[in-house]
């Protein structure tokens, strides 16, 4: 067994200070493939999920493994739960309509259309960069692409995108002590425990979307905002509760994580330089599984969480009704038993079974298209110019076990 007190335990976000804890999730998968840990900031304990196997299981069986308890480690009463319940934290039936309402935006033949756009954005956002020298490549680059792409999908103004930056740093970086306004788990967020988040940050999102969505039931202009106060779900309009949290979850799923996978890509790349050159010699490699290894290797979600909803057995353990589970992708997207030599970042793989996404459930990323798409197109964009790039100083993490994310990754330049 490891000897779990001697670690800062995955309920807090110092445990991945330095980066994943891919050694401690190996012997973790190899020793105690469903293990309990404490929880922190008050909440209960839960069972952290390491194999791929087992993740696959969890986020399928959603019966089993319900989200309706909300997906982060917190633990949510009744009317915290009734406040800042959104679609990604609903079971299906419902779930499948709310869902319903958006997932058609997100479909390939749709998300292509962006191309155009996305590629001339991204190129204009590189020749600026790059002509800088050194600068930092999350501020510069991974800041400035996805939200632009979703400013044009609400149809908001470009000068928004930086609102919309900040309230994700805000709202992600709860348990951050420089991003927060208030830290998660600090006597002062007891204010704000009806918030997504428990974050002050909601409450601006929100009133930015009513304005949006006002301005929408005036004049409709097909856009994601107009989409959803147009919706319906078995005959009734969406209450003005669930537009808010809607709201929320699009305008920052929409962007913050492919932000932070387009920086763990540029991490990547200049600690591999043999991967940066290769990528150079075939770009062409990027359309194929190579962004999707990238992605194995880097990625931006590391868990979330489901609560059991009848005793059931995992990898030999027995989960409880009621007992909350992490399903650690990171870990799985390392795991041995499915990918061959794990820790080898290789772009020639034939077959990448990958679970930053999540796999196969109902929850499933709903905008991963999208997010494949900018992902793409940015590296395809960035190695065409790069002659050589370096780090300039270590890249900072955001404080989290939820996020796998950089604050600043100061970079230093050579191009074409
Ligand atoms: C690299 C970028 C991204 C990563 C790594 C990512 C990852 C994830 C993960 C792990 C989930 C939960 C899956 C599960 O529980 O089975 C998820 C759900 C979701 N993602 Fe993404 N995502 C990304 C980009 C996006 C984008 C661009 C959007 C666009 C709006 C988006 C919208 C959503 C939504 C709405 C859900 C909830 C779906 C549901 O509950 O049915 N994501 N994403």
């Amino acid at each position: 067994m490891i000897d779990s007190a001697a670690l800062v335990p995955l309920g807090e976000p110092e445990a991945f200070a330095d980066g994943v804890p891919y050694e401690r999730f190996r012997r973790m998968r190899d020793e105690e493939p469903v293990a309990w840990t404490p929880g922190v900031h008050g909440s209960s304990g839960f069972w952290s999920i390491t194999r791929h196997s087992d993740i696959t299981t969890v986020g399928r069986d959603w019966e089993t493994f319900s989200s309706s308890r909300g997906v982060a480690l917190e633990d949510l009463a009744d009317d915290q739960l009734e406040a800042r319940t959104s679609l990604i934290d609903t079971d299906p039936p419902r779930h499948t309509e709310l869902r319903k309402i958006m997932s058609s935006q997100f479909l390939p033949r749709i998300v292509n259309g962006y191309e155009t756009f996305l590629r001339g954005i991204v190129g204009r956002t590189l020749d600026h960069a790059l002509a800088l020298g050194s600068f930092d490549f999350v501020h510069e680059v991974s800041s400035q692409i996805p939200v632009r792409v979703l400013a044009r999908m609400m149809s908001v103004p470009d000068t928004d995108h930086e609102k919309l930056t900040a309230w994700g740093d805000r709202l992600i970086g709860h348990t951050d002590p420089e991003l927060a306004d208030v830290l998660l788990g600090s006597a002062e967020s007891e204010a704000y425990r009806l918030l997504p988040f428990r974050s002050p940050a909601s409450l601006e999102v929100f009133e930015y979307g009513r304005e949006l969505q006002a301005q929408r039931r005036r004049q409709p202009t097909g856009d994601l905002v107009s989409i959803l106060v147009e919706s319906q779900v078995q005959g009734d309009r969406l209450s003005q509760q669930d537009l808010d949290n809607y709201f929320l979850l699009l305008s920052l799923a929409g962007q913050e994580t492919t932000r932070q996978a387009i920086s763990l890509a540029m991490q990547t790349l200049m600690d591999n330089p043999q991967v940066l050159a290769r990528l150079q010699e075939q770009p062409a490699l990027l359309s194929g599984l190579a962004a999707d290894e990238l992605l194995r290797w880097g990625p931006p979600v590391l868990h979330m969480r489901r609560t059991a909803t009848r005793d059931v057995e995992l990898s030999g353990t027995t989960i409880k009704a009621g007992d909350k589970v992490a399903i650690w992708y990171a870990s799985g997207n390392r795991d041995e038993r499915v990918i061959e030599r794990p820790d080898t970042l290789d772009l020639d793989r034939t077959k990448v079974d990958l679970l930053t996404f999540g796999k196969g459930g109902p929850h499933y990323c709903m905008g991963s298209f999208l997010a494949k798409l900018e992902y793409r197109v940015t590296l395809e964009e960035l190695v065409a110019r790069l002659d050589t790039a370096r780090p300039d100083a270590p890249g900072e993490r955001v404080v989290s076990n939820f996020v796998n994310g950089l604050k600043r990754l100061p970079v230093t330049v050579t191009t074409r």
